[in-house]
């Protein structure tokens, strides 16, 4: 039996745990310790922190494990990446880890391979000459820690006279004493789930985002086919491919944010892992196999074949949210049966506290629909959303 350790027990890992013990590989989980529902679905479990390599690998060691992934976060890539190294395992490198949860380095690599994104400048913190460093930059600036997550420390900077506030801000949310100011760029945002295979980018699908708008964008959705021109379609994907390449990734999920302005790709950030909010599931709906399945069979080291020419089926989801803190009373779902509902998921059990919606993690569920075209896949979600009644008090 083979044993594949996966990082995270959260509600983004557990459809890895359980298809994993679907295709009878050994699941150990590890995790800091809390109310984390993939717990009692793994075979093994250890309450360890994911971010402390030297520990994880420890474990790996011992346990003699066979692969080490995660999916939907960022949090515990750069340990895969030291495990991969150490024990020769399929999966990204620590080199590229780290580039990947460095938005320094990441840009560097962008900005010497040539791949299109906002002009930057690195600022030491200390610095007292931040107008004159950012002199060849236009505004709107953005101001942004070089390795936080959730856009902590990442400040739109309209004059100068807003510097002071948004260096602020930056010291707050970061551990590094340096950070980046770039161009902001008023455009549309997008992304694009890949998967690079031995070298080889295997597919690259463009999708669309719908975005709660709080103190910053959320992703609260996402929905495939993008309905883009051929022309600005192959543009993202050379960006992507040439974005790809340039942080060396490889064997490794992507998640890729961009923004599209004038028919022109920008590359925001690249993750190295699948991306959270029912992504994994459009690329699943869209090419017709299951995404957890391929991700678990490249990190185990077989042989994986990903299938993306005959299919293309249009699918839309959506977060279900809380608009209050409280506790839930009631949760229904009153679909019909109706095979365009992909999945219906309540994340909590009545009597579980929630918040009022505000970052992801606040989550109470999502639905999942595809239909024969985008609109259909849409027009579903919106009656099928109607359809769910949560009672929160
Ligand atoms: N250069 C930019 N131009 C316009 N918007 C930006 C730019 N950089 C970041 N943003 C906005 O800030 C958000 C967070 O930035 P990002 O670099 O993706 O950091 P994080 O790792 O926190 O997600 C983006 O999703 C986008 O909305
Ligand atoms: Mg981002």
């Amino acid at each position: 039996m083979k044993k594949i350790m996966i990082l995270g027990a959260g509600i983004y890992q557990v459809p890895l745990i359980k298809t994993a013990r679907k295709l009878g590989i050994y699941s150990i989980v590890v995790s800091i310790p809390g109310n984390y529902p993939g717990f009692e679905l793994a075979d093994k479990v250890y309450y360890e922190n994911t971010t402390d390599y030297d520990k994880i690998l420890e474990i790996a060691k011992e346990e003699q494990i066979d692969g080490v992934v995660t999916a939907g976060t960022d949090v515990a890539v750069i340990t895969i990446g030291k495990v991969c190294d150490e024990l020769n395992l399929c999966g990204l490198s620590f080199e590229s880890a780290q580039i990947a949860a460095n938005k320094l380095l990441m840009k560097s690599k962008y900005e010497e391979h040539g791949v299109r994104t906002a002009k930057f400048r690195e600022i030491p913190l200390s610095a007292d000459d931040v107008s004159y460093r950012v002199s060849d930059l236009s505004f709107p600036l953005i101001f942004k820690s070089v390795d936080s997550s959730g856009s902590r420390g990442i400040v739109r900077v309209d004059s100068e006279a807003d510097f002071d506030a948004a260096i602020q801000n930056v010291k707050e949310n970061t551990r590094s004493d340096y950070y980046i100011v770039e161009e902001f760029i008023e455009g549309e945002e997008f992304g694009a789930q890949a998967f690079v295979y031995r070298g080889e980018v295997t597919f690259i699908l463009p999708h669309g985002d719908y975005v709660f708008k709080g103190d910053t964008g959320v992703p609260i959705g996402h929905f495939a086919p993008y309905e883009l021109d051929a022309s600005v379609i192959a543009d993202a994907r050379e960006q992507l491919t040439a974005a790809i390449h340039a942080m060396g990734l490889d064997n490794c999920a992507i998640n890729a944010d961009f923004i599209l302005k004038d028919g022109k790709t920008y590359v925001l950030e690249i993750g190295g892992r699948s991306g959270a909010t029912c992504l994994a599931e459009l690329v699943s709906i869209y090419y017709d196999f299951d995404y957890y399945e391929k991700i678990l069979q490249c990190a185990l080291g077989e042989n994986t074949v990903f299938e993306c020419d005959s299919h293309a089926v249009p699918n839309a989801s959506m977060l279900l949210m809380s608009s209050r803190d409280g506790t839930i009373r009631e949760q229904t779902d009153k679909n019909p049966d109706n095979p365009n509902i992909y999945d219906v998921q309540f994340d909590h059990k009545p009597g579980d506290s929630v918040y009022k919606f505000h970052v992801g993690p606040h989550r109470i569920g999502h639905v999942i629909t595809k239909g024969d075209t985008l609109k259909q896949a849409v027009d579903t979600l919106h009656e099928a959303l109607k359809n769910i009644e949560i009672k929160v008090e």
